[in-house]
């Protein structure tokens, strides 16, 4: 560990990428699939040190935490010691500095090792860090922001709820102004970090009337109160995270916790959902990568008809699939990553990136079974892990099917201004 903090910090002095990231698009003319020399060395530097740090500390213990269904709480804490849960907060913010290029590269790698700290990480830095970032005062920020940057605290993000969840505008959680305080009634569903997160991103309406430009975007820290959390769900897959409901039943919270403008509330949801895409994809492509090295390894050992089953074309073809899936999908999610960090749009490539990267990692994880024949079965092997935790990223941060609807309504924009 004391070699990788090292690296991290390494990794943080560096001054190659600036805190408002310089990733840039013309990098992509020189990625290839091999040795990838057109990353900086910062990032090759941080996807090395994630790497190892994978396949250390983290790959291991994947299977047990899963069997087990238990928070791995000191691997966050280390991931928090790498710098790795506020990647792209500024170094000014006590945060790491990089980019979101940096933040796709690491989380790839760390959900190849363990897709649960994948999740983890990926909530504390995109939904519940994201948002603060981009519209807490300086005030809110002491409270919320500095706390869950190493690891000590992790947060998390309210917005579906049981009666909505691609339909997000339609929230029925509501929030009224009483004297110095706002007043949360409702319950948020499927929330990530929901049971070990110390505070949350909440998402209510002041004016029902008002749809979408109703809601309003909170900062409730937990315990609060009269928030209740619901059962721990019994997933399919990255069983080690916590998912629950919260139940608001007149909790009290400052006025001043309101994030933002008032009435703005759905466009930082769907602001922090473009963002946070974007490290789905990569979570997405890191079970994928994971997957697609359980089958090479298993081909290249298996004999069958007198020879390892890699020498058959018919397997052949399946990595070769599995990999042109893999490297599509990693070109598009470091193209949606290098637009963000250039300020650029990003609601259709995070969009296709995710799409892309979830359908490689369900796919992926399907042929890698299909390799292991029933070695992939069975829990001694890690494909049958891959294959249920690659099924939640085609599902949460919005279903492939609102993604679909997303790249459309940005395609048709774009074509009717033409
Ligand atoms: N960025 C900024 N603004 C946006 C936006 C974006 N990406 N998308 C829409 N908007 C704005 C529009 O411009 C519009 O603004 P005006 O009213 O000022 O014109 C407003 O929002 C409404 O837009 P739409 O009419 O397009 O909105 P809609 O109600 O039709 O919904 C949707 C669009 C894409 C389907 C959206 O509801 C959506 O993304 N749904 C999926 C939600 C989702 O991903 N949920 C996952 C929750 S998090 C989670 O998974 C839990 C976890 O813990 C991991």
């Amino acid at each position: 560990m004391a070699a990788l903090r090292c690296f991290a910090r390494t990794i943080a002095s560096k001054k190659i990428i600036s805190a408002k990231g310089t990733g840039n698009l013309e990098t992509l003319r020189y990625i290839t699939s091999s040795g990838i020399p057109g990353l900086s060395e910062t990032h090759q530097l941080l996807r090395k040190t994630c790497r190892d740090f994978a396949d250390n500390e983290l790959a291991p213990n994947a299977g047990k935490i899963d069997r087990e269904c238990t928070y791995p709480k000191e691997h966050v804490k280390m991931l928090g010691d790498l710098g790795l849960m506020c990647v792209d907060i500024s170094e000014e913010d006590g945060g790491t500095g990089l980019d979101y290029l940096a933040y796709a590269i690491a989380m790839e790698e760390i959900s190849r090792g363990c897709a649960t700290a994948g999740v983890i990480m990926s909530v504390n830095n995109s939904l519940y860090l994201g948002p603060i970032k981009a519209y807490a005062t300086k005030e809110q920020k002491e409270k919320f922001m500095y706390p869950f940057l190493h690891g000590d605290k992790v947060g998390c993000f309210a917005l579906s709820e049981p009666g909505n969840g691609s339909d997000a505008g339609a929230a029925s959680t509501t929030a009224t102004l009483v004297g110095n305080e706002w007043v949360l009634n409702g319950t948020k569903a499927w929330i990530t970090n929901g049971y070990e997160s110390e505070a949350t991103v909440v998402f209510a309406t002041t004016d029902k009337q008002l749809k979408h430009k109703g809601i309003s975007a909170f900062l409730v820290p937990k315990p609060t109160e009269g928030l209740t959390l619901g059962k721990k769900e019994s997933k399919l897959g990255i069983r080690a995270s916590s998912t629950c409901n919260l139940i608001f039943e007149d909790c009290r919270i400052p006025k001043e916790n309101l994030l933002g403008e008032p009435g703005f509330g759905f466009k930082i949801a769907m602001q922090t959902l473009d963002s946070g895409r974007i490290g789905i994809a990569a979570q997405g492509l890191g079970i994928a990568q994971a997957a697609l090295e359980c089958a090479i390894d298993y081909a290249q050992k298996r004999q069958a008809f007198g020879m390892p089953i890699s020498k058959t074309q018919i397997i052949q073809t399946k990595l070769s699939d599995m990999e042109v899936m893999i490297e599509s999908a990693r070109l598009l999610t470091w193209k949606a990553a290098m637009l963000k960090d250039s300020g650029q749009p990003i609601t259709k490539y995070a969009a296709m990136a995710k799409l892309a990267a979830s359908e490689a990692a369900t796919q992926c994880a399907h042929q890698a079974i299909q390799v292991l024949g029933g070695m992939g079965y069975v829990t001694d092997m890690p494909a049958e892990r891959h294959y249920r935790d690659a099924r939640i990223t085609e599902i949460y941060e919005g279903t492939s099917e609102i993604q679909k609807l997303v790249i459309a309504g940005q395609l048709l924009k774009e074509y009717a201004s033409v």
